[in-house]
């Protein structure tokens, strides 16, 4: 166990100001275990008693360049001192709008807001005015942000929770949702062409968007299938539907264009946050002029005091210049490479059966003889065998989540040396997991 010695008291204060002392509830690791972060740089961070981590969950994926990165806290320090809100445009908004707009292929119009779940909410009342419709569609284990109408079948649904899988139903995400929502959305198997193809051709009348995230970022990082994302756009083209790329965590973190540039799909709307800021909170949602025009011309509400503020703006910026300064992404997803490959020999040499997820800028393995191709996959992988790995590692200092669905990311400083230190202590871990 750590030293807890200064973050226990921290922690014990924490506990009867903030509701379970945290700010989400996924944060939450229990009464006495719960960390206090003091701070971060580059790819480690350390708690209020000075124990060091090397960090794979980057705040669930925003830092794509390192904590406190000092090029874009220059950046964002200098810009403050010109005030930055103003319920007005700024040309340093105007200059990030035309950054996204040159990196993202079929980026054509764009809106800021602060968070992914702002971004996505907007997105879908976008397409719900652009074809007067107003169900839509999106894929279990996915997870689209905290406002209502997504918090269906996400990555914290229980497997059991969704139905028979020839006959999905949407399980609803806690309690304070009013039931009658689960009437707009239809929930699906990822990377199973034929029920989406069903769905759509039995309510495409009705269905205004279909919502995907290109790779399950909340679900260890699973790829998409050869052609699922193409199968998805023609159906959408065919049939009239909002295509929606949720690229909050894909959205240049893959590629500097994101999963379009990734995968060579275009959607009618992509949402971006996370890597955008690098853990400064902005985030946008665009695409299509015609169905973005619909927001403000067409009378489509979107709205927000801080959207596009001066902070988020430069912070977006710098990120926006060093991603295109350098090859930034592919030089991450080689690193991401050694570590993959690292991570699949020691199971292998460990005679633990395992599958290898996801982009290696955004990845994980899972414990099963069995390929993995959607959330309901989860069933046949062993979930306790990989947290127990995963809590040996964070105890020999390299926090990754120690829930088999959130992903290991990276970001540009962590080097190949941290990846050798992971590789090393992950052997370990591995070691004392099978050694009990
Ligand atoms: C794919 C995806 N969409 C939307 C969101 C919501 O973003 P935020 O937490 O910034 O509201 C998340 C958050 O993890 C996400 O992973």
């Amino acid at each position: 166990m750590f030293n807890r010695e200064k973050s226990q008291p921290i922690f014990d204060r924490a506990l009867s100001v903030l509701v379970k002392g945290v700010s989400s509830n996924f944060r939450y690791l229990g009464k006495d275990e719960t960390p206090i972060i003091s701070r971060g740089k580059g790819a480690r961070m350390w708690d209020a008693d000075g124990n060091e981590f090397i960090d794979y969950r980057l705040g669930w994926g925003p830092i794509i360049l390192g904590h406190a990165d000092d090029r874009v806290n220059q950046a964002v320090a200098a810009a403050i001192e010109n005030g930055i809100t103003f319920a007005a445009t700024t040309e340093l908004e105007v200059d990030v709008a035309e950054k996204i707009k040159e990196m993202v292929p079929g980026m054509e119009k764009l809106r800021f807001t602060n968070t992914g779940t702002e971004a996505t909410m907007h997105a879908l009342r976008t397409a719900r005015g652009y074809t007067n419709k107003e169900k839509f569609i999106k894929f279990e284990g996915q997870y689209h942000g905290a406002h209502d109408y997504v918090l269906f079948s996400t990555a914290s649904s229980p497997v059991s929770a969704l139905g028979e899988r020839s006959a999905p139903t949407p399980a609803q995400v806690g309690s304070g949702i009013p039931d009658k929502i689960r009437d707009y959305v239809y929930c699906l198997p990822f990377n199973d062409f034929d029920a989406v193809e069903q769905c759509i051709k039995n309510h495409h009348g009705e269905v205004a968007a279909l919502f995907v995230e290109p790779c399950l970022g909340n679900i260890a990082g699973i790829e998409p299938n050869n052609g699922f994302l193409i199968h998805l756009r023609s159906l959408c083209d065919k049939y009239g539907i909002v295509l929606v790329f949720d690229e909050v965590k894909t959205g240049f973190r893959l590629a500097n264009g994101g999963a379009r540039e990734a995968y060579g799909v275009i959607p009618d709307i992509s949402t971006y946050a996370k890597s955008l800021g690098n853990g400064f909170p902005v985030a946008a949602f665009g695409g299509n002029k015609d169905v973005m025009n619909v927001v403000g011309g067409g009378n489509v509400t979107h709205a927000g005091t801080f959207g596009g503020n001066g902070l988020s703006m430069a912070a977006a910026k710098a990120v926006l210049d060093i991603l295109t300064a350098s090859p930034v992404l592919d030089n991450l997803a080689r690193r991401g490479e050694r570590l993959k490959a690292g991570l699949d020999q020691i199971l292998t040499e460990a005679n633990l059966p395992h599958q290898m997820t996801g982009h290696p800028n955004i990845q994980s393995f899972l414990i099963t003889e069995n390929p993995v191709k959607e959330v309901r996959d989860f069933s046949h992988t062993d979930e306790e065998m990989y947290e127990k790995i995963l809590t040996h590692l964070y105890h020999l200092g390299v926090w990754a989540e120690g829930d088999s669905r959130e992903p290991w990311f990276l970001c540009e400083s962590h080097s190949n040396e941290i990846i050798d230190e992971t590789l090393n202590k992950f052997q370990e871990a591995v070691k004392r997991t099978l050694d009990k």
